[in-house]
């Protein structure tokens, strides 16, 4: 069962969308196995933002991540890792696809309202930064059998 991290950012707090997206990655049958409130400060931005500091765009990614709290969670599910990339859309909330979380609620590169790991490593590294592995709470057998499980795929 894969685990990824996402981060739903400032601008998605201050816009009272945390329900609604937590909502959407719930529907779609996946499971929150970690969630908690975090204001980032620039030492957990900058672990977790390790690839972009050296790039022109990060002093203002980091006045937005550190402008105030976020929620972090850890999503729970098979293949969870890419589909939840699609659910989040591209980058840029004006040419992410409509039926995305950005296509349908953002205009803006760095007001992107949500952070989702892009592979497996990176999962791995960023649930480390924001989760100890006794703040995670896997899903239980029954859950398992009932959402998560089909023919093609053994998923217990
Ligand atoms: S890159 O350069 O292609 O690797 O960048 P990308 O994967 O598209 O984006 C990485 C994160 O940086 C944010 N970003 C920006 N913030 C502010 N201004 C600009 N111009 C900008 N460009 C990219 C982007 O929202 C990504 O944030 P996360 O939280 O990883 O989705």
């Amino acid at each position: 069962m894969q685990r990824t991290l996402i981060l739903l950012k400032p601008d998605c707090v201050q816009r009272r969308l945390i329900g609604t997206i937590l909502s959407r990655i719930e529907q779609k049958g996946f499971y929150i196995a970690g969630l908690k409130w975090i204001h980032i400060t620039e030492e957990l931005a900058a672990k977790h933002y390790a690839d972009h500091v050296s790039k022109e765009f990060y002093p203002k990614l980091l006045e937005y991540i550190t402008s105030g709290p976020s929620v972090a969670a850890v999503v729970e599910g098979p293949e969870v890792i890419a589909t939840i990339r699609k659910l989040t859309g591209s980058t840029n909330g004006l040419s992410a696809e409509p039926g995305t979380i950005r296509g349908d609620f953002s205009v803006s590169t760095q007001r992107n309202l949500i952070h989702a790991s892009d592979s497996q490593a990176s999962a791995e590294r960023e649930i480390s930064i924001f989760f100890q592995e006794n703040e995670i709470f896997s899903s239980n057998h029954a859950d398992k059998m009932i959402i998560f499980n089909d023919q093609e795929r053994e998923v217990l």
